[in-house]
C-alpha cells in the first residue's frame, strides 16, 4: 500500500472528493457543498492523501464542532481502498482531536441500512442512542451514535438486532 497521511482539505480536493461522493453516496455532496464546508469556521474536512504527490485522495472525514460537541457528517473512503483501515484511521483521528480538545461527545446519523458504516462506528466505540424516523428522502430511518468523551452518563443503548456480513 501507498504510504499516506492525513491533512486538512483545500479546494484543490474537492474533484477527487466529488468523485468519491458519487461512488459511495446515494445523495452525495457537490462540489459546492464541499466548498461551504470548507468556508465554515465550525466545520471541519480532512483528507487522506498519498505522500508522493500528496494531491491523490483515497479518503475524507467532515465534522461539525459547537459547543464542546462534534458531529461527523461525512466520512468516506475511495472504493478501492475499502477495508484497509482507513475509514477507522478516519474515525479514531476525530476521536483524538476531540479527546485532545476536551469535548463531551461525539455523535452522527447514519442510514439504517449502512452496515459497514455501523460496524466501523461501533468497532469506534459509539453506541446506537436514538431511531430517527424518516430522516432520510426516500423515508429511511436513521440511527444517532454517539461515542462519550468526558466520561458523562450515556444514554441508554437502543437495543437492536442487525446482521453483519
Ligand atoms: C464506511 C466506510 C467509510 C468504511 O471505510 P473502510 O476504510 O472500508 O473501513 P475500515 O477498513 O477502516 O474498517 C474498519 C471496520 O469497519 C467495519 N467495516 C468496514 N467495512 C465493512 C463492511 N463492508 N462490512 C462489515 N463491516 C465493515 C469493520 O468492523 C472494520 O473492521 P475490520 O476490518 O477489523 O473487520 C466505507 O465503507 C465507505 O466509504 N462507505 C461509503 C460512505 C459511507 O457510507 N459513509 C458513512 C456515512 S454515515
Amino acid at each position: 500500500m501507498n504510504l499516506m497521511s492525513l491533512r486538512p482539505a483545500d479546494e484543490d480536493d474537492i474533484e477527487s472528493m466529488v468523485r468519491i461522493e458519487k461512488s459511495v453516496h446515494p445523495s452525495p455532496w457537490n462540489a459546492q457543498h464541499f466548498l461551504e464546508e470548507l468556508n465554515k469556521s465550525f466545520s471541519t474536512l480532512w483528507v487522506y492523501t498519498d505522500d508522493e504527490t500528496d494531491s491523490l485522495v483515497y479518503g475524507y472525514i467532515c465534522f461539525w464542532e459547537m459547543d464542546k460537541e462534534l458531529q461527523i457528517l461525512n466520512v468516506a473512503v475511495d472504493p478501492q481502498k475499502k477495508r484497509q483501515g482507513l475509514g477507522h484511521g478516519l474515525v479514531q483521528k476525530v476521536i483524538s482531536y476531540g479527546i485532545k480538545n476536551q469535548l463531551k461527545r461525539i455523535f452522527l446519523n447514519v442510514r439504517k441500512s449502512n452496515d459497514p458504516a455501523i460496524a466501523l462506528y461501533q468497532k469506534c466505540q459509539f453506541q446506537i442512542t436514538h431511531v430517527r424516523k424518516n430522516f432520510y428522502s426516500h423515508s429511511e430511518d436513521a440511527y444517532e451514535m454517539e461515542v462519550r468523551l468526558d466520561g458523562g452518563e450515556r444514554v441508554p443503548e437502543v437495543p437492536v438486532s442487525r446482521k453483519i456480513h
